[in-house]
């Protein structure tokens, strides 16, 4: 049976409410590195957790997006809906990116067609944006934005989908959150048409809506939920509010309700109350009133519960918003809601020595569940490229202020990070490890399902001799990536090689399509005395701005076997001089 998340850790969410959150002040937008790992910790007293077992390509990244939002290692796409009114376009007031991404995931949505599978949260309104159903800058804004978070393993469809889990979490300070599950497929082409637009009657939405697989209560909840924040721009719609000359609303903005910035059932009770502040509900223009119609459809049944109750509201928001996200083309499978993972490696390096030595490095990120002592030891027992222990002295991991990493509302998880580092002989080598945790009376070893978690040193990028470049001319960007692999002599492969998902720009849309492109990486060097190889190259590409994240695999095959090192990002590593 799933456990909610929420209800699993209610217990660390008060005891985390008494530190005091990292300040607004000491957050640095930019996203920490991370590889792609993952791993379980099973039977905590809270009952059954499905068995992860580390790396998981499918879950990995997404896991990290999801939870690691504020502090050590942190990915930036929450906090830009953090607060609730936070607009990254400060060139205009008035708009609150939250309600435009959570407005973009709608739109998205929106064309689907259950019946024929066609359609969902698929990114295909980046190609749409021209279209009258979709009018305003915000579908362009928002997805330029989340860009940075697209990779050959986050779909922009998956981001998407994240932009509005996000705003609904912010800007309900963690009372709706909407469990996650990846694996959307980006479009490549403009969808149907078929967004509902306000002047449209009631027949028309109740079709629009039976489209998208929701009936009439559905509607009419599905509408209250996405009408909790934000409002309708003179800008955009100057047909139903009036353009108003007013520097701090320069978009014209109407509010639905009194709390644009809280995802609150205050919509609901002041369409009860029939007060006029809802433009949809009671704004002049009788035609575009389609909140007023959609709200009666029932007898105005559902919307005054909605109203009495904030927390009914909360939790119809919470079930028909996982719905919406979860609306996909047919044939896409998604993974099993994403939970964060017990105890997971990070960032794991390996560096080949002159004198024979490797140098091991890595992180271990423990969740904080709420039973940790101040003495918590984290231990590290290394196997060596055989699978034997290695000693009988494990690695002591530790940890520091600085370490930890929280989420931006209630209700969510936090993790603290512990580094270790050691070197061994090259001709002892590494293969996996576990994780022992002593906490007063408890003793846990993690073995990640049995085996350890998995660290193979025969294809390791060397970090001190990988560099990253990025050039900027007109509105694009030069990416440079001149890479360093260490070759395990023994494996005697026949070829190595780099691959990078090449960012593409697409006619139409600001998202990107991802191609797989490999390049032949040759030996320049012999580490004598160590076992082995250096192998080099270099790879770049151009694309529009920035582009998405970037990463890179390494393959190699030969009679020994074949090594796979997926999923590096170009931003763990130093610019190049
Ligand atoms: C018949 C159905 C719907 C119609 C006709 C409709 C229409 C509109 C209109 C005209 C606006 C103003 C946009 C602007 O001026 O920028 C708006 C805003 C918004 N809509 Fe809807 N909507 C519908 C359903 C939904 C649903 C189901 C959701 C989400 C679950 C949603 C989420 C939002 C949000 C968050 C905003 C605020 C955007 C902002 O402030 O930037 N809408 N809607
Ligand atoms: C809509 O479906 C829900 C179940 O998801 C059901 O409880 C409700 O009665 C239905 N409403 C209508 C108007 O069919
Ligand atoms: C009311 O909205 C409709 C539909 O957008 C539009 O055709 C009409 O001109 C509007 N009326 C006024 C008075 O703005
Ligand atoms: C709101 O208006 C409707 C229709 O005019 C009326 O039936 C209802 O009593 C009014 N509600 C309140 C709270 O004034
Ligand atoms: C070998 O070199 C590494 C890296 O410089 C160093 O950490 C290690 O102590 C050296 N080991 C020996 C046995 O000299
Ligand atoms: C190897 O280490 C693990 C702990 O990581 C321990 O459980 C196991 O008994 C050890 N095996 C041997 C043969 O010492
Ligand atoms: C991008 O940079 C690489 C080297 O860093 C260079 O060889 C290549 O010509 C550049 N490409 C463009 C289009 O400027
Ligand atoms: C959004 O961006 C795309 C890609 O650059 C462009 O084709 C489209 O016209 C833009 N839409 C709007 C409304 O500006
Ligand atoms: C490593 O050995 C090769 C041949 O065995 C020799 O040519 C090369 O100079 C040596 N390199 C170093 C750095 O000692
Ligand atoms: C690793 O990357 C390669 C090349 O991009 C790909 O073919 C392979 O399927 C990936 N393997 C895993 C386990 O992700
Ligand atoms: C990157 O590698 C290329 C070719 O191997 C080389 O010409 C270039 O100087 C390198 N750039 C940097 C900054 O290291």
């Amino acid at each position: 049976m799933y456990v909610p998340y929420k209800m699993r850790y209610s217990l660390s969410t008060h005891v985390r409410k008494r530190s005091s959150p990292p300040t607004r002040a000491t957050m640095v937008r930019t996203s920490g590195p991370d590889t792609m790992l993952l791993l379980t910790l099973a039977a905590v007293a809270s009952g059954p957790v499905a068995a992860y077992s580390w790396p998981d390509p499918k879950i990995d990244l997404l896991e990290s997006i999801l939870y690691q939002q504020n502090g050590y290692r942190q990915y930036g796409l929450a906090f830009g809906v953090s607060p609730c009114t936070n607009m990254a376009n400060m060139q205009e007031t008035g708009r609150d990116d939250s309600a435009e991404w959570f407005r973009t995931a709608y739109h998205d949505m929106a064309t689907a067609d259950v019946q024929t599978g066609i359609g969902g949260i698929d990114a295909s309104i980046g190609f749409e944006t021209d279209r009258p159903e979709n009018k305003g800058k915000a579908f362009n804004e928002t997805l330029s934005f989340i860009l940075a978070f697209q990779s050959a393993r986050s779909s922009m469809a998956d981001v998407i989908a994240l932009g509005g889990l996000f705003s609904v979490g912010s800007c309900s300070n963690g009372e709706v959150i909407i469990p996650f599950r990846g694996g959307r497929i980006d479009a490549l082409e403009a969808g149907p048409t078929g967004v509902p637009q306000p002047e449209e009657d009631l027949d028309t939405h109740t079709a629009a809506f039976a489209r998208q697989g929701f009936n009439v209560s559905e509607m009419i909840g599905l509408v209250a939920c996405g009408h909790s924040i934000g409002g309708v721009h003179g800008e955009n719609f100057p047909e139903i509010v009036d353009v108003v000359d007013d520097i701090n609303n320069q978009a014209s903005r109407q509010d639905f309700d009194e709390t644009f910035d809280n995802f609150d059932n205050s919509v609901a009770k002041q369409f009860v109350a029939n007060t006029t502040q809802n433009p949809l509900a009671f704004g002049h223009n009788e035609t575009t009133r389609s909140d007023f119609r959609i709200f009666n459809a029932d007898g105005g049944e559902l919307i005054r519960k909605m109203a009495e109750s904030q927390q009914f509201f909360w939790d119809t928001c919470t079930t028909l918003l996982e719905r919406m996200i979860n609306t996909v083309p047919k044939g896409v499978k998604l993974t099993d809601v994403i939970e964060p993972i017990p105890v997971r490696p990070n960032n794991l390096f390996i560096t080949v020595n002159p004198n024979g030595t490797q140098t091991i490095s890595g992180e271990v990120r423990i969740l904080e569940d709420g039973v940790t002592s101040a003495n918590r030891q984290v231990l590290i027992h290394l196997k060596s490229r055989d699978g034997k222990n290695i000693s009988s002295n494990p690695v002591v991991a530790t940890t520091q202020n600085g370490l930890q990493v929280v989420g931006y509302y209630k209700n969510l998880p936090s993790f603290t990070s512990y580094t270790f580092t050691t070197t061994v002989p090259t001709t002892v080598g590494v293969s996996a490890f576990d994780v022992q945790l002593k906490d007063g009376n408890t003793d846990i070893t993690n073995t990640n399902g049995g085996g350890g978690f998995p660290f193979q040193d025969a294809l390791i990028t060397q970090a001190e001799s990988t560099c990253v470049g990025l050039e900027f001319f007109s509105t694009k960007s030069n990416n440079t990536l001149n890479i360093s692999v260490a070759v395990r002599d023994d494996m005697e492969f026949d070829t190595v090689q780099l691959w990078v998902p090449k960012p593409v720009n697409m006619i139409g849309t600001f998202s990107t399509r991802f191609e797989p492109t490999s390049t032949e990486l040759s030996k320049t060097e012999s580490l004598n005395g160590t076992g082995y190889s250096i192998y080099s190259g270099s790879y770049w590409f151009t694309v529009d701005s920035v582009g998405p994240m970037k990463t890179f695999d390494l393959f190699a095959s030969g009679p020994n076997g074949v090594v796979y090192n997926n999923f590096t990002r170009w931003a763990d590593f130093n610019v190049c001089q």
